[in-house]
């Protein structure tokens, strides 16, 4: 069993080091490269860089790219898990604050992003180092990486259509207090997905992956 984990924003491959601990599974964990501004591309870029056929598991962003992947190339796909994630495109204000957003990285760097987001990823009662490892990975992405993304996310389309038509094994995970793509988010997605199966992380926020990764990992070796 392959699968391949891809990664939300302001973030990288480095959320799902605990994963590799997942038995009984090849990981494939890469990183985004800067230049892709659109969901179909970085969905492109995934598959060229995946096996033939794998489980796509994506976190946040990354769930936007596997219901990209679905649709671009569903013969590829042998299973989703779709993690702290949503099938719905923007609103008209979760757009423009998106496009705001990219004014003031433009102006002011990728800080503000960083500091709008950490907050939400984790817990209050996240371990200091635990924050700090976080906050590390998001200032380590570039300017350009994070335009692209925030561009990418506002013009994504909508996928509800494609959840009926979903006819491998899903798995959808999130952390019971995830703000940014809450639990009712989960519900939704999960009752529309033909046999998808949907397990709250309890003391998860948003980065579930990091914040309560037994429980994320035990959840996906019940599942494949
Ligand atoms: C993510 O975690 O990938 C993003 O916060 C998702 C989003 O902003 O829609």
């Amino acid at each position: 069993m392959d699968i391949v984990w891809i990664h939300g924003f302001p973030l990288s491959s480095a959320i799902f080091e605990e994963q590799r601990a997942i038995k009984g599974a090849t990981h494939h964990m890469p990183d985004l490269p800067l230049g892709l501004s659109s969901m179909d591309e970085c969905a492109r870029w995934v598959l060229e860089h995946s096996p033939q056929k794998a489980v796509f598991a994506g976190f946040s962003m990354g769930g936007y790219i596997a219901f990209a992947i679905a649709r671009i190339a569903p013969e590829r796909v042998a299973g989703l898990i779709l993690i702290d994630t949503r099938e719905t495109a923007d609103t008209p204000e979760a757009k423009k604050g998106r496009y705001d957003t990219i004014e003031k990285v433009k102006e002011k760097g990728t800080g503000v992003v960083v500091d709008a987001m950490l907050p939400k990823m984790l817990t209050p009662a996240a371990s200091p180092a635990l924050v700090e490892k976080v906050r590390a990975i998001m200032a380590s992405r570039t300017k350009e990486g994070v335009i692209n993304s925030l561009k990418a996310m506002a013009e994504r389309p909508d996928s509800s259509d494609l959840l009926p038509r979903i006819k491998v094994p899903t798995l959808v995970i999130v952390g019971a207090d995830d703000a940014v793509t809450p639990l009712a988010d989960a519900q939704r997605m999960a009752r529309a997905i033909p046999g998808a199966k949907l397990v709250t992380i309890p003391g998860a926020a948003h980065l579930s992956t990091m914040e309560k990764s037994e429980d994320v990992n035990r959840a996906v070796e019940e599942f494949t």
